[in-house]
Parts: C-alpha cells; sequence; structure tokens
C-alpha cells in the first residue's frame, strides 16, 4: 500500500507531516512526503505554478493532505495544488488543518475540491497550533492516523 502525505507549510503542519509518515509506515504503508511550494513566476492561465509537489496521485491508495489556515480558508495554495492533481477520482484521503482557532470553511473548501474530482475524505482533523504541539495533540493525531 502506498500512501501520499502533501503538505503546505508551517512550522505545525510540517511536523505533523513527519509523524503522520512514522504512523503510516506502522500501519505498512509506504509512504512519500512532498511539500508543495509555490514557483515564483505565475502560469501563462493565472494558475499557482508549483515548484514542488506530487500531483500525480495515481499510484497511491491513501493521500493525507496537509495545510494550515489562512484568512479563515485552506491555504490558496493547497487549493491550487488540488486543483492541479490529476487521478484524485476514487482515492481516499483524510486532511489535516492547522489553525489557531479560526478555521471558517479551510475543511468545507479542501473537501468540496476533493470530492469535486471524484475523491473521498475519509476523515478529517483540525489541531490549533496555539501554544505549540503538545503530546495531547501529537496523540491526536497518532490516533486519527490510526483510525483510518
Ligand atoms: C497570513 C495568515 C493568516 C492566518 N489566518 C488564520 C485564520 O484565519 N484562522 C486561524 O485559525 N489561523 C490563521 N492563521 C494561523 C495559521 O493557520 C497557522 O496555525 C499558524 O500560522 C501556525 O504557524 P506555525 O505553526 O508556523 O507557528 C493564519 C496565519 C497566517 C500566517
Amino acid at each position: 500500500m502506498k500512501a501520499l502525505v502533501s503538505f503546505v507549510h508551517s512550522n505545525e503542519i510540517t511536523q505533523l507531516a513527519e509523524i503522520v509518515k512514522e504512523e503510516l509506515k506502522k500501519k505498512n504503508y509506504s509512504v512519500t512526503v512532498t511539500e508543495v511550494i509555490k514557483h515564483k513566476k505565475k502560469n501563462k492561465n493565472k494558475q499557482i505554478k508549483l515548484k514542488s509537489g506530487v500531483t500525480n496521485w495515481k499510484p497511491f491508495d491513501l493521500i493525507v493532505l496537509g495545510f494550515p489556515v489562512i484568512g479563515i480558508s485552506s491555504s490558496h495554495l493547497m487549493n491550487d495544488y488540488l486543483k492541479q492533481c490529476t487521478n484524485i477520482s476514487g482515492k481516499q484521503t483524510a486532511i489535516l488543518v492547522g489553525c489557531i482557532g479560526l478555521h471558517g470553511n479551510a475543511l468545507k473548501k479542501a473537501s468540496s475540491i476533493v470530492s469535486f474530482h471524484g475523491g473521498k475524505v475519509k476523515d478529517s482533523l483540525i489541531i490549533s497550533s496555539f501554544l505549540g504541539l503538545n503530546e495531547k495533540k501529537i496523540g491526536q493525531v497518532k490516533q486519527f492516523i490510526q483510525n483510518l
């Protein structure tokens, strides 16, 4: 079984991506971790050009998405990344969102892009980055992955 962990950086989400990777490995997944990074130049069609991020989901059985909430919504970078991904149809995903407390429609927005392209959102978790990560929050994330 193959898993892809695609994330947009915040200190919290980057740390959690590593934890997610280790938990998935315990479940015998072979794991690819990819950080979605914006290229300085824009595409001609004004879509954000990606500098990095695996966009072909075909090889993967599970995709875990992680991103911070920006302006009470999912980060534009994650939204643009999702719009550029291919072979989403039928794929199982899980969404991990970091925020300081006001997540607004972040989860709904990202979930709707996945669903629109035929992907299935198995589960989601919102983690507060307020006062940083602690054992309790890390435990929640581990449990979240184990339950997938
Ligand atoms: C420009 C910007 C806008 C943000 N908007 C929100 C927001 O609307 N709601 C929220 O809960 N957190 C918001 N955050 C916090 C982030 O989601 C994230 O939790 C925080 O940046 C974590 O940073 P760190 O882990 O790198 O310390 C915002 C952060 C930035 C930088």
